[in-house]
């Protein structure tokens, strides 16, 4: 026995910078970015906390569930950096949405959602809760290099909630790691020490795209062929897949490789950008919410990202 999604909600900034505006920050065009990249707009925080965010996203998926906050036995957030280093993002969660349960933190970049969905099975099938809240939330904005054309056209803002309950419609779930510090860095920044004897770098991504592109479109369509087999099923039996968003071209190529119906893959990167760990569950939520998702669908859902961390899951959808 492990779990079931009962609900679902999402939180994004309502700032919409779109890529016209960001041409006249940096030396870029509309064009470029929607041929490359699949990219129009992206929300961008200006009044809003990643707190209020996720609390907001929590609400939303606590009332889709049908369950208040104090029948929560956990809370997991998956973020690069939540608004302190500590307390954590999940314990600020925890306080805001007047929950009781234990509550952390997991950072594996924009593969934290199937991370989270990992460890919430092992509380499911240790018997240890009934119901996980998991918010998945970035605010990358707020590390990323606003005069670097080739990073700040790919982000923005943004997140979503998932209330998780017993159940078995968890299929298969994998993840990994491959220690990488070079293709995809954000360092942490200043350094307050003074015995330190390092060079402290500024809190700013850092990325080489071609060499994370070449990473991701080997990575998705693998990471979506162990889970299907995983799951003792064949790619055909696949009703929708929930890609992360980084990139319109990389989604195409996994569908190409896996000789999967692009129609098959929701895409909402035109809307968002990347947003990291948001990605996948705000794209769960959106196909949820608009009527794509049917009761009784079996769902792939495969994300990637700094670590270099994958992580994919397939999911029937019971809602
Ligand atoms: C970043 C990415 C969009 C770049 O696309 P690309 O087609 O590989 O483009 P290149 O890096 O080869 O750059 C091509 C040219 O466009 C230029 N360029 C880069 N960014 C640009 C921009 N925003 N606007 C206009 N031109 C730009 C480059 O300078 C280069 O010019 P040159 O040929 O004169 O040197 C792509 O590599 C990518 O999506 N990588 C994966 C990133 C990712 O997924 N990251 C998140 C991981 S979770």
């Amino acid at each position: 026995m492990s779990f079931s999604i009962l609900g679902t909600g999402k939180a994004v900034p309502e700032y919409v910078l779109t890529n016209d505006e960001l041409s006249t920050m940096v030396e870029t065009n509309d064009e470029w970015i929607r041929t490359r990249t699949g990219i129009e707009e992206r929300r961008i925080c200006k009044g809003e906390t990643i707190t209020e965010l996720c609390v907001n996203a929590a609400n939303e998926a606590l009332e889709d569930a049908g369950i208040t906050a104090d029948q929560l036995d956990l809370i997991i957030c998956s973020t690069m950096r939540g608004e302190n280093l500590t307390p954590s993002q999940g314990c600020m969660i925890q306080k805001e949405i007047g929950a009781t349960c234990p509550a952390f933190d997991v950072n594996a970049a924009c593969s934290g959602f199937i991370y989270a969905l990992d460890i919430a099975d092992g509380y499911f099938v240790r018997k240890k809760a009934k119901h996980i809240l998991i918010v998945s939330m970035d605010n990358l904005s707020n590390i990323t290099n606003w005069k670097d054309r080739s990073t700040c056209v790919l982000f923005g803002d943004g997140g979503a909630a998932a209330v998780l309950g017993e159940g078995d419609d968890l299929l298969s779930i994998n993840i990994t790691a491959n220690g990488n510090d070079v293709v995809l860095c954000i360092p942490h920044g200043e350094n307050s020490s003074p015995f330190y004897e390092h060079e402290s770098k500024p809190a700013l991504l850092h990325m080489m795209g071609n060499d994370v592109y070449k990473f991701a479109v080997t990575a998705m369509p693998n990471g979506i062929r162990t889970a299907v087999e995983d799951a003792g099923l064949q790619l055909s039996d696949i009703d929708l897949v929930i890609p992360h968003q980084a990139n319109i071209r990389i989604i195409n190529t996994a569908a190409a490789k896996l000789d999967i119906p692009r129609e098959k893959f929701f895409c909402n990167i035109n809307h968002y950008g990347n947003t990291s760990s948001g990605s996948v569950p705000i794209a769960l939520h959106e196909a949820s919410r608009s009527g794509v998702l049917k009761k009784g669908d079996i769902l792939a859902l495969c994300a990637f990202g700094g670590g270099l961390t994958t992580g994919s899951c397939v999911i029937r959808w019971s809602k």
